[in-house]
């Protein structure tokens, strides 16, 4: 595969691709642009086509071609390698041993869905009744029907067994793409149709509900070749441009919740299709964005799924809150149908989910009790623990005072700034430092200053090129002294972050509480203020 990769590289010129993304400008030997992320004002955007890297000063990112089109894109480095593949005219089966068998296999499944998938839309526009449930009982607008390609399943038990057998597939290819029952007829019958489309836009599989109250409400294609419900997210390729470009992912429980909130224009909403949560969905949209909401239930399963949730982010640098006021509906699509509206500001009115289970907690136990402290404080610390080290003091310090303790009463807190700068880098995913340790790093590595080992030094090759990119940008030409001087002062301000990291956390929280929560208001304030103040001195 390093061969194919090579290849690619080789005929596709940095330049073009992310010139596909954005507008690039020649400035000497590099190019200019600005971030496919964020709101930079100046471009901050460079690529080196000499060294086949980029580097985003403003997300504080770098890497490669493949690295670009992965995040950019959102997708796996598999996707994007068969994406660039496919603009450098490579062809990937001649890299490959053994599984050409399975690719071929995955090739004809997806014919065979794409092919499913446009015939129940036509079913879907030659159905009265079908049309009166999608149009008027779900409230859903043609755009919306396109944009999902949502279509109808006809009862007739082979509809398109038949369809498909005309178009020159066999059963066992229909199989393979999890479309025949046991039976060897239609897995889908008189339902409506909801496709699952994969990140770069192919059908994989279907979601398909019944039109009255039936059950199984819901029936899911299967695991197949194509389709594996563990790693799939519902809406994400309608989804990704909106969130890499407002930041944020909302992620809902139903797939229905996902189609009305982008009916509705919240069109980050994203969901897990009829599974729990798993690392590996986390991780992909954590590659598009930090901020992740999640819009579950109050009940005790969304309690769960969000304590899960914030032990999977752990060191994902994730920032997660928690979309909990939903004015008495059941869920997001109830809440659009009184009012698109209020899903708009119940997405923008959120909560730090620690503190949301925090509160949970709170509700739970009797404060007052000794038994009750206990409980509370056991639970609490146990959800911490999964925090990264600063959100972790500062949580602690929280239930410390909540419960009238001391915070050594609930264990050990510690963590010098050194070894606190370094978890800055992990946690917060690059993008919290603004670029402050990658120009750290620049200096120690290119312009000899500092003591290295304070400092975790990268070993990647690419990463080393970006860091001397940074280096040739800031600081070529620098004296000895002059680097010392900003060598200092950045680090200087890599500190300060560490409180505004906590600064913020405090911010997010009071925009979180209503104005008749004065005590707790004014107490958030003051905490805040001191903060600042040692931010000052
Ligand atoms: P819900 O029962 O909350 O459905 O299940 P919903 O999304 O509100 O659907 P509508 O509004 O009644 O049409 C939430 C999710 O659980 C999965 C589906 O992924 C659904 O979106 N589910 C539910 C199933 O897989 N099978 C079922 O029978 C029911
Ligand atoms: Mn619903």
């Amino acid at each position: 595969m390093n061969d194919a990769k090579e290849e690619i590289r080789a005929r596709l010129a940095i330049e073009d691709v992310v010139g596909q993304y954005i507008e690039l400008k020649r400035k000497g030997r590099t190019f200019e642009g600005h971030s496919p992320w964020g709101v930079d004002k100046t471009p901050s955007f460079m690529v080196s086509p000499e060294k086949g890297i980029w580097h985003d000063f403003s997300a504080n990112r770098g890497g490669d071609i493949f690295s670009f089109v992965m995040e950019v894109e959102g997708i796996s480095f598999r996707e994007a390698l068969e994406k660039l593949a496919a603009q450098a005219g490579v062809d990937l089966s001649k890299y490959k041993g053994g599984d050409k068998e399975v690719s071929k296999k995955k090739a004809r499944a997806k014919e065979a869905l794409e092919l499913a998938c446009k015939y129940y839309q036509v079913c879907l526009a030659k159905n009265k009744p079908v049309c009166e449930y999608v149009f008027y009982k779900r409230n859903l607008n043609r755009a919306t029907v396109k944009d999902f390609r949502i279509g109808y399943s006809p009862k007739e038990g082979k509809a398109l067994v038949e369809f498909l057998m005309k178009k020159g597939f066999s059963r066992q290819e229909m199989a393979d793409a999890g479309l025949l029952n046991r039976f060897n007829g239609d897995m889908f019958r008189g339902r409506m149709m909801v496709p699952f489309i994969d990140t770069t836009g192919n059908v994989i599989g279907f979601t398909a509900r019944v039109l009255d109250k039936s059950e199984p409400k819901y029936l899911n294609t299967p695991e197949t070749l194509l389709f594996n419900k563990g790693r799939f997210i519902f809406g994400f390729y309608q989804a990704k441009e909106a969130i890499r470009k407002n930041g944020f992912v909302v992620i809902v429980e139903g797939n229905m919740d996902v189609i009305s909130s982008h009916q509705a224009g919240v069109r980050e909403a994203v969901a897990t299709s009829g599974t729990a949560m798993t690392e590996m969905h986390l991780k992909a949209l954590s590659k598009l964005t930090d901020d992740i909401r999640l819009a579950y239930d109050g009940d005790e399963a969304g309690v769960k799924a969000t304590e899960r949730a914030i032990k999977m982010a752990g060191d994902l640098g994730i920032k997660l809150s928690v979309i909990s006021d939903y004015g008495g509906a059941k869920d997001p699509d109830e809440l659009i149908q009184k009012s698109a509206d209020l899903w708009m500001k119940a997405v923008e009115k959120r909560m730090p989910a620690v503190d949301w289970l925090l509160e949970k907690y709170e509700e739970r136990f009797d404060l007052k009790t000794a038994d009750g402290k206990q409980e509370y404080s056991d639970l609490a610390m146990e959800l911490l623990k999964y925090l990264p080290k600063v959100r972790q003091r500062h949580y602690r310090q929280l239930v410390a005072e909540k419960l009238n303790v001391e915070m050594s009463d609930l264990s050990e807190a510690k963590g010098d700034a050194k070894r606190r700068l370094k978890e800055i880098k992990i946690t917060g995913n690059g993008r919290k430092n603004d670029g402050i340790l990658d120009r750290i790093l620049a200096i120690l590595i290119y312009g000899k200053v500092g003591d290295a080992e304070d400092f975790e030094i990268p070993k990647e090759k690419d990463k080393l090129a970006e860091l001397e990119m940074v280096f040739e940008k800031f600081y070529n030409g620098w004296t000895k002294e002059n680097l010392e001087i900003e060598f200092e002062e950045l680090n200087k301000k890599a500190k300060d972050k560490i409180v505004d990291i906590e600064i913020e956390e405090l911010k997010a929280k009071l925009s979180s509480l209503s104005d008749d929560e004065e005590d707790k208001v004014n107490e958030i304030l003051q905490k805040i203020q001191d903060l600042q103040k040692t931010e000052k001195k």
